[in-house]
């Protein structure tokens, strides 16, 4: 892997989980695999008051907790920890901006990073616009080779709707170009989301079948087994079409849906993820509530405990009417997709955590075996995202003996049977890819805002049609069963990688 030039890293919402979570750890993995720059710093900026030290001290602690490398070398971390310097600055006051500007000067030239800046936005969504016009305004958005480069990553969400992502577009382009700026989606920096792209355009043998030819219908599920936990606030503004819809369901739905590119170089593919986008058929407002179901967890026991409903979570009002779930049904006007349904699901609390995509094959013209299970079992190609990561195709084989009877097998790769292999965490592989200057696993603005488009309508039907229902289901269980009436498809379901773990007796997890 290619080593990135010299660069300080500087994050805004330093205090915040993100960073002590997800971004250190992640650049201290980078650093265990020898894959920081020569030269580089990392700033952290935010509100709070830290000393350098007390700073270093909490990233020290969440390295332990999650970094992949489990270091117990308090040398090995304290000599990283020299790479880490905060300052404390009111990140939406623009004459603050000159303590920046002075402590990256100076670190600049301690560290010889020639100029070379990531500005990284882990803040509430409120500061996207204020803190790239606040940097503009101290000329640390210049791009000019003898100051060095200038990159901004912005953490979703990216805009609450079409009009307001429009808006941050363009508020950001004000100050930054396009090539400046990287918008995190974390779901294409998984690995296995990448693996979509191989397996598709490495192997001849699947592009011929990849089509409305072949292809009967396509499933994506991303579920959690987890409730809101302790972002009530957030999430209650948000919803899962915005929280996972509008972002990481699309993005898979982009990679699965794409033309094969002319090169593999970011403009290239997200080109054609963009036309996919573009080509969603949008719903119209009436045609929501048949296309798209809704729903809220409720209480429930799962294993024998009891777990609260989303509506006595923290930070959710009573009567709240924000969905943990959604289910839908949609189109993709072109000549490889038409009338080829997808089906995409997503909540919390449902009996486990998977991700996974599924290609359902359409059956052979006319069926000459008698068999165990249903035919519509196999013929099926699943791509599992998360936990367990790896490929499974499901083909039907003979029953050895008499006759000729046939049973659903399973031919699977698992990532875990790899040997001496190493999973990079989403964000280890994000914010290399920043750091070398490549945004193929980042949005571009002109998908988030077609992404957008095809969520306005479903947006606009609930806010205007308060009678579209929203269904409750018990914590632990797939979901409203409503969520099964969108599948058309003769004697087809949704995939049940588990069943329920609400106290009905049918426990199982991955
Ligand atoms: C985030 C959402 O973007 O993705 C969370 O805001 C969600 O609500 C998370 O839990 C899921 O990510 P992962 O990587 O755990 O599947």
């Amino acid at each position: 892997m290619q080593k990135p030039e010299n660069q300080i890293l500087v994050i805004f919402g330093a205090s915040g989980d993100l960073t002590w979570r997800k971004l250190i750890p992640a650049i201290y993995d980078l650093d265990e695999q020898k894959l920081l720059p020569d030269n580089f710093a990392v700033l952290g900026v935010s509100r709070s008051e830290f000393s350098d030290d007390k700073f270093r001290e909490k990233m020290i602690d969440g390295i332990k907790k999650f970094s992949n490398y489990k270091e117990d070398d308090n040398k090995q971390l304290e000599s990283f920890a020299k790479k880490l310097f905060y300052l404390s600055i009111e990140t939406a006051n623009p004459e603050d901006y000159a303590n920046l500007n002075k402590k990256l000067t100076e670190l600049d030239s301690k560290f010889k990073t020639n100029g070379n800046y990531i500005f990284y936005l882990a803040t509430p969504p409120g500061l996207y616009s204020k803190i790239p016009s606040n940097l503009a305004a101290h000329k640390l958005n210049a791009n000019d080779n003898d100051k060095g480069w200038r990159r901004l990553i912005i953490e979703k969400p990216f805009g609450y709707d079409l009009e307001s992502a429009v808006k941050l577009n363009k508020e950001l382009l004000n100050e930054f170009n396009e090539n400046q700026v990287y918008r995190i989606d974390h779901y294409l920096g998984k690995e296995t989301v990448q693996n979509v792209l191989v397996t598709r355009f490495s192997n001849g043998v699947f592009e011929p079948l990849w089509n409305r030819n072949y292809v009967d219908h396509i499933e994506v599920t991303s579920s959690e087994n987890i409730g809101v936990e302790n972002r009530g606030g957030y999430y209650d503004e948000s919803g899962a079409l915005r929280d996972m819809v509008q972002n990481h369901l699309l993005q898979i739905t982009g990679l699965i849906g794409m033309e094969p590119p002319s090169s593999f170089d970011s403009n290239s593919i997200r080109n054609e993820t963009l036309k996919v986008f573009q080509s969603l058929h949008l719903l119209d407002v009436k045609e929501v509530p048949k296309n798209v179901i809704r729903g809220q967890y409720g209480t429930s026991t799962i294993r024998g405990e009891k777990v609260p409903g989303y509506r006595e979570e923290r930070g959710v009002p009573f009567d709240s009417r924000t969905e943990t779930y959604v289910a839908m049904k949609f189109f993709i006007d072109n000549w490889r997709w038409g009338g080829v349904p997808f089906y995409i699901r997503t909540g919390k609390r449902l009996p486990t955590r998977v991700t996974e995509v599924v290609i359902h094959f359409k059956q052979t013209p006319h069926y000459l075996f008698s068999r165990k299970g249903s035919p519509e079992a196999c013929n099926q190609l699943v791509i599992r995202i998360q936990p367990d990561e790896g490929i499974l195709m499901k083909i039907g084989m003979k029953v050895p003996g008499a006759g000729f009877n046939v049973q659903n097998i399973n031919m699977d790769f698992h990532y875990s049977e790899l040997r001496n292999t190493y999973l990079p965490t989403a964000y280890e592989r994000l914010l290399h890819d920043c750091m070398i200057g490549d945004s193929t696993l980042y949005a571009r603005g002109d998908a988030v805002e077609a992404a957008w488009k095809f969520i306005q309508p479903i947006q606009k039907a609930w806010e205007e049609n308060k009678d579209i229902p929203l269904y409750g289901y018990p914590a632990g269980t797939w979901g409203p069963e409503n969520a099964d009436d969108l599948i058309d498809e003769p004697n087809t379901t949704w995939r049940y990688p588990c069943k329920n773990l609400a106290n009905d007796g049918l426990y199982c997890e991955l």
